[in-house]
């Protein structure tokens, strides 16, 4: 079942909130936690989220026991693992395909069923696949499963034709656990890399060169009980900033590093939106402010998030003036666009490019999210349109946006559950 929210929205939000941890930091390094054996790994800054709980539920199903109270987590792993995932819970979450690498290092096998694609595009991990291959796994494709096997890893060097994130999480943590000196080039850059790259130091590996495209992992066969903090969450922040710019009110985003948001804060300059940054704070105050249209291609970290571009583009629809926005990460990351238009937004798409005409007014109306950040994008325009907006299928929300509810209201934002009716999902 999946709740509804109801939105009076038009006027201004203003506060301050705290960043959580962020979600996909916390995933790839609860699956690293599959590295030790009969050990420990603490984190800290975890967020209750549903995603959170999905990884948990996983970890558990392969043999790890987890306690998880107020942001702190532990992890203990038995020296014997299960290495078969059930599809129900691979299914829920693309993000299970990060315990496909430490398996195959840790047990030597592992059988996952394919991620199922999303309404954000087709998600192949043949990436993954490629990688683990490189480094002596034998990957089987068999009734929608993969089934991989090996006698032995071997340290190597693996070069990815994208930089995907979950592909270089796989291939960080399988390199940690193999002797020798593995380099990932064209890696991920993301700051949830460098997370992860932290803990398998704290572990025992020797990393270096996270955060840029090429990174040197020299592996051991025994890693230790670690402690690491989840950095915050760059996206949930972004959210909350865009929420103080189209409702026009002033919003302080405490406990996030400015530089993870460099890009989307180099866009809002040009779009004519004022912030001030502190070292650990971006404080926005859009009372009375209009801003303009802007071009922009999201990119692999540090260009522009795709996680991000719902929500910009349901800002850009309140622009004055037009926007291009080209989505270069996804092959479709589009299914939010006809719901903004039913609340007003001016938008055209041609192949992966979407044309946007700020409109001075958007409508409130009854909206369906289809995913986690298109979730997001819709609950901005309900909190910036006047009048009642419903937000329909908030179970895609709940994945991604700890005390979303609570946080929105100490805003001032007007927003309440509505209960679950007959036909929801
Ligand atoms: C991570 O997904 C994030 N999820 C996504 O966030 C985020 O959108 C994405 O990175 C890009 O930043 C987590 O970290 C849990 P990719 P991931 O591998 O690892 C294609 C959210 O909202 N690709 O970098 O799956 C893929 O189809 C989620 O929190 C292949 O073709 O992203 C996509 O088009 C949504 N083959 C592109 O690369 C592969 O083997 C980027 O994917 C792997 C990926």
């Amino acid at each position: 079942m999946s709740e509804s929210m109801a939105i009076r929205g038009g006027s201004p939000l203003s506060g301050a909130i705290t960043v959580q941890g962020a979600k996909n930091a916390a995933l790839p390094v609860m699956a690293s936690a599959l590295l030790l054996r009969g050990r420990r790994l603490t984190l800290e800054r975890v967020p209750n989220l549903r995603d959170i709980h999905t990884m948990s539920d996983l970890l558990r199903h392969l043999g790890a026991e987890i306690n998880f109270e107020n942001g702190r987590m532990t992890i203990d792993v038995p020296e014997e693992l299960k290495w078969e995932t059930p599809a129900e819970l691979v299914r829920k979450m693309r993000a299970s395909s990060l315990v496909l690498g430490p398996l195959i290092a840790r047990c030597g096998e592992a059988v996952l069923p394919l991620p199922g694609g999303c309404a954000i595009g087709s998600r192949p991990i043949d990436f993954h696949l490629k990688g683990l291959a490189r480094m002596g796994a034998a990957i089987d494709l068999e009734q929608g499963s993969v089934h991989a096997v090996t006698s032995g890893l071997s340290a190597t060097r693996v070069t990815f034709d994208f930089p995907s994130v979950g592909a270089t999480e796989n291939l960080l943590m399988t390199a940690a656990l193999t002797p020798g000196e593995s380099v990932i080039e064209n890696a991920a850059r993301e700051p949830e890399i460098s997370n992860l790259a932290q803990t398998l130091r704290a572990m025992g590996a020797y990393v270096e060169g996270d955060g840029t495209g090429t990174i040197t992992v020299r592996g051991t066969r025994e890693l230790e009980s670690a402690t690491v903090r989840i950095i915050p969450d760059r996206i949930e922040a972004s959210t909350y900033l865009l929420a103080g710019l189209m409702t026009r009110g002033d919003i302080t985003v405490n406990g996030i590093n400015p530089e993870y948001l460099a890009a989307l804060l180099s866009k809002l300059r040009e779009a004519g939106v004022d912030f001030i940054t502190t070292p650990n704070s971006v404080a926005l105050d859009a009372a009375g402010k209009n801003w303009n249209g802007v071009t922009l291609t999201t990119s692999p970290y540090p260009g522009f998030p795709t996680d991000v571009q719902p929500q910009i583009t349901a800002a850009l629809c309140m622009a004055e003036g037009t926007s291009v926005i080209h989505e270069s990460v996804f092959d479709s990351r589009y299914v939010h666009v006809p719901e903004l238009r039913r609340m007003g937004g001016k938008i055209d798409t041609l192949g992966n490019t979407l044309i946007v005409i700020g409109v001075p007014k958007l409508s409130a109306g009854e909206v369906r999210a289809s995913d986690l950040r298109a979730g997001a994008a819709l609950i901005l325009m309900g909190l910036a349109a006047e009048g009642r907006t419903v937000v329909r299928e908030l179970k895609h929300v709940w994945r991604g946006y700890e005390n979303l509810m609570e946080k929105m209201a100490s805003l001032g934002a007007r927003v309440e559950l509505l209960p679950v009716e007959d036909g929801d999902e």
